[in-house]
């Protein structure tokens, strides 16, 4: 169709014939002069029927066609940058009438996530859903030009396949061909992109779906695109870190004229449990755990002294202008703090004097010590948990983020990224067992591998992640690129050599035919879209999410099959 852009009229249009197309955004009637907002992928522009009976009946998201003029407006529209001009039409052809909408595609909608989504068609008309989608683009565009540019190559690899151990359940897709057998959808390329490299794919990349079976919130969808890559002759993180770092300022230059700060700081997972409680710190603001265990173990009150002689930690967060937080809202915050398993939350606020509910048990100095430490003042309040040393830094590290929320403690605007390094290769599974804190690829450091059997827990691995405004944007590692070091931490796994040969076996093969060293990452692309879009859930930057349930409103799925297909698959549903 020949026609122009709605949103790019100007003054300089004016005595211009024009021929658009769109959709209608308002029609304002007032007899003999109707006036018609058109809008297009580009924005809006007004139109003006004279005496156009056919125009007084359109109505919101009808799509249509027009000629006529440019003219100079009359009353100029600051607002709209189309504002100072206006189509004088002349002809009209309704290409395709709206039915009554359930609910109007502006900013502020107000219905329910359910219909939105099976409405998507009208929910991404909104101008911010259009931004979203348009933001996603440019940011994988961005990304392919830097990995471009830096020789990597963009290899496709199959989404019918075999379970990649990414820790969550499969997808299963049954086989036709061959009744009673399975291809599971991939959880990430990752083996397949070790593969690759094996096959002198120096570097690879790709923009890639992942399927994780998995319970849902708002920054996990069971289909998720992860940018992932993957260097042959890599040994060094440092190497990745730096060109990873190139990467993620390329794409706030290019897509939001962002200057980031490079090198990012490198936490050591201990470190980053320690101070804030969790391996993926938000350091937007301070408000660090501090270790208070030498300054109460000697005091009298046996709830410190018993957890100290227990081996356990006295930790402290302190809350600036806290002191305000009402007995109800701190008795909450012990709630929440006892839900990761400590046995309770103490408190100390420093006002004309310290108050607190324990201070005749440790002594005012005490207390007053501890403050200051903490660098607290009037005003101020502070927190403390005796136990586990897990339990303490993740319960503080939790009433760190709330507390900074509530408080309002947190900048807009800032963009705080941290590499946390250092991982432990394995932690304790639900059932007691070891299993890979990250996935069993990756190699542990050599200088902890003459634990690998006495003391696994010990044993750090090669592996990172990246964590931006405490969200983990990517996760990766060096890898074991020799069998034999592969076959060692399947053992400790648990994984014995026929288990291993009948899940990896094809992977097993290809480090035994000359692999090279080598390691990777992968982004979580939807978060990274949603950071920079501003958004609180990843389903604001894809097209088609799913809802909590994994269900999908527009198409139904899933949806039940025919009996025909279940009998050509051999399948036979016992619900
Ligand atoms: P990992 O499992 O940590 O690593 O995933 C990498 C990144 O993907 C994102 N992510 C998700 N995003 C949305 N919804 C989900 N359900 C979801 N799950 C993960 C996160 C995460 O940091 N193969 C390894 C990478 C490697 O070692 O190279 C892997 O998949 O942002």
């Amino acid at each position: 169709m020949k026609r122009e852009r709605c949103g790019e009229l100007r003054e300089k249009d004016v005595g211009r014939r024009v021929t658009l197309a769109g959709w209608v955004q308002a029609v304002r009637d007032f007899g003999s002069l109707t006036f018609v907002d058109l809008r297009d992928s580009s924005g809006i522009v007004q139109l003006v029927f004279r005496g156009n009976e056919k125009a007084r009946e359109l109505g919101r998201e009808d799509v249509i066609k027009v000629s006529g003029m440019v003219v100079r407006r009359e009353s100029p529209n600051p607002v709209l940058p189309t504002g100072t001009v206006e189509v004088a039409v002349e002809e009209l052809e309704i290409l395709a009438k709206s039915k009554p909408l359930p609910f109007l595609p502006d900013e502020e909608v107000r219905a329910s996530d359910e219909t939105r989504l099976r409405f998507r068609f009208l929910d991404l008309r909104r101008p911010r859903m259009q931004k979203n989608l348009r933001l996603r683009h440019k940011v994988a565009m961005a990304i392919r030009e830097y990995l471009d540019a830096h020789g990597f190559i963009e290899v496709e690899t199959p989404m019918l396949t075999r379970s990649t151990p990414e820790g969550a359940r499969d997808f299963l897709v049954p086989s036709r061909l061959e009744p009673g057998k399975f291809y599971a959808l991939p959880q990430s390329p990752q083996l397949f992109k070790q593969i690759l490299v094996c096959s002198g794919v120096e570097r690879y990349f790709q923009i890639v779906r992942c399927f994780r079976d998995e319970d849902l919130r708002a920054d996990r969808q069971p289909e998720f695109t992860q940018l992932d890559l993957e260097m042959a002759f890599l040994e060094d993180p440092e190497e990745l870190f730096s060109l990873l770092e190139g990467l993620v300022s390329h794409v706030f230059r290019k897509v939001l004229g962002v200057e980031i700060a490079t090198p990012f700081p490198r936490i050591p997972y201990a470190e980053a449990m320690a101070r804030y409680g969790s391996d993926k710190p938000d350091l937007r603001f301070g408000m660090e755990l501090l270790d208070l265990t030498d300054l109460f173990w000697g005091t009298d009150f046996r709830v410190f002294s018993e957890a100290v002689a227990r081996g356990e930690v006295i930790r402290a967060l302190p809350v600036p202008g806290g002191a305000k937080k009402s007995r109800t809202e701190l008795l909450k915050l012990e709630e929440i703090a006892k839900s990761f398993g400590v046995g309770g939350l103490l408190w100390a606020k420093r006002e004309e004097t310290i108050t607190s509910p324990f201070l005749k048990h440790v002594g005012e100095g005490v207390l007053a010590g501890a403050m200051s430490r903490a660098g607290l003042n009037f005003g101020d309040l502070l927190l403390l948990a005796a136990g586990p040393e897990k339990a303490v830094s993740q319960a503080l590290g939790e009433l760190r983020l709330r507390l900074a929320r509530e408080l309002g403690l947190i900048p807009e605007d800032v963009w705080a990224f941290a590499w946390i390094v250092d991982f432990p290769l394995f932690k304790v599974g639900e059932n007691g067992r070891l299993e890979s804190e990250h996935h069993p690829f990756t190699s542990p450091k050599d200088e902890d591998l003459p634990y690998l059997e006495s003391d696994p827990l010990r044993v750090r691995a090669k592996c990172y992640d990246l964590v931006l405004n405490g969200v983990e944007l990517a996760s990766g590692s060096i890898r074991i690129h020799r069998r034999d070091l592969q076959e060692r931490v399947f053992k400790i796994l648990g994984i014995g050599p026929e288990e291993a040969e009948r899940r990896f076996g094809f992977f097993l093969r290809a480090l035994e035919y000359g692999a090279p060293p080598h390691g990777g990452i992968a982004f979580g692309l939807d978060r990274w879209v949603m950071m920079l879009a501003g958004e609180s859930s990843i389903r604001e930057v894809i097209a088609f999410p799913k809802t909590a349930t994994g269900a999908c409103p527009l198409t139904g799925a899933p949806a039940e099959v025919d009996e025909a297909q279940l009998r050509e698959l051999h399948i036979k549903l016992d619900l």
